[in-house]
């Protein structure tokens, strides 16, 4: 069966790494490599991050890449209440062995785009600084972009305590104008969908039973899954994994394309999507956005991503 290539972009993160978990797991993809955004924590401690789930996965194949250090004009705006100081509190991981790629996060993902016979899938999870940079000083390897498949923003509920707007999307919204307005196919996973597509705190025992890597996901979802928990839901969203699950089985949700523009302007609305929901603007549509999911059917496809390492446990050795 031909893989699908992709790239992911990324800011570990607890729900990041769950993703990159759920995608090194899948027969369907073939991860080309990952590079690394400054947002949930430091670039400094998203790198290290990513990192150390790959080292954890025994995946020191996995070439990974450090973005840039700040979003484009923005200041730095880091996420430690939810993902805690080292940006993912909580579990243990490895100190990671491999080296880091010479390159930088933007040169790496050019070169990849460069070298492939085939357009790849970008999968950023984070701030898309990196994703915007690429656009800007590559246009020539657009064409090499099949579609941009991101986690962020929303077309109606914000999350970043900034008003109307979500996290990944407020933190770089310049990026984010640059990636909506480039005219590369968009799947977008907001919080319209992926606050419902959750681990239920009543369901970590699964996770828990299904080995190691199961275990991790349930030490991520305790910690991550804190905040949640205080004010009363009754699962953790993984924001970011519902990308992957997107790209592994399309059939797990309810998709609408629609236009989609990020707000630059607004006092109280800066960074916000504003998602032309019923097409009465006239616009092209740039974006397939999420808006339901089939929530048991991921956290099935989770726990067997989980399950199936343990039966094809790789060895760094
Ligand atoms: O709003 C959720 C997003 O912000 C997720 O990508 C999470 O990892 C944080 O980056
Ligand atoms: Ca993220």
């Amino acid at each position: 069966m031909n893989k699908i290539p992709i790239l992911m972009d990324c800011d570990p993160g607890h729900d990041d790494a769950i993703a990159i978990i759920l995608a090194l797991s899948s027969e369907k993809l073939n991860v080309l490599g990952i590079t690394t955004a400054c947002g949930n924590q430091t670039i400094e401690k998203t790198t290290k991050n990513a990192q150390g789930i790959c080292e954890f996965l025994g995946r020191r194949d996995i070439p990974i890449a450090k973005g840039r250090n700040a979003p484009l004009l923005t200041p730095v705006y880091t996420a430690g209440i939810a993902h805690g100081e080292s940006g993912l509190d909580g579990p243990k991981l490895p100190e990671p062995k491999a080296p880091l790629q010479e390159e930088s996060a933007v040169v790496f993902l050019a070169k990849k785009l460069a070298e492939s016979t085939e357009p790849v899938v970008l999968v950023p999870t984070g701030p898309l600084t990196n994703i915007a940079t690429l656009i800007l000083c590559y246009p020539q390897l657009i064409p090499k972009i099949d579609k941009i498949v991101l986690m962020g923003g929303s077309v109606v509920s914000g999350c970043s305590g900034r008003g109307a707007s979500e996290f990944n999307i407020m933190v770089d919204p310049y990026a984010a104008d640059i990636v909506y307005t480039s005219g590369i196919p968009i799947v977008m996973m907001g919080l319209d969908v992926t606050n419902f597509t959750t681990i239920g705190f009543d369901e970590k025992e699964k996770f828990r039973n299904a080995g190691r890597v199961g275990t991790l996901v349930a030490d991520l979802t305790d910690y991550f899954g804190r905040g949640f928990e205080m004010v009363g839901w009754c699962g953790v969203p993984i924001h970011d994994a519902c990308t992957i699950a997107y790209l592994i089985d399309s059939s797990l949700f309810t998709m609408k394309e629609m236009n989609v523009r990020i707000d630059l302007n607004g006092e109280f609305t800066m960074g916000s999507t504003v998602g032309d929901y019923y097409g009465v603007e006239g616009q092209e549509t740039n974006a397939l956005v999420g808006l339901a999911s089939d929530r048991e059917r991921f956290v099935n496809l989770l726990l067997e991503a989980c399950a199936g390492y343990e039966k094809g446990e790789r060895s760094n050795e």
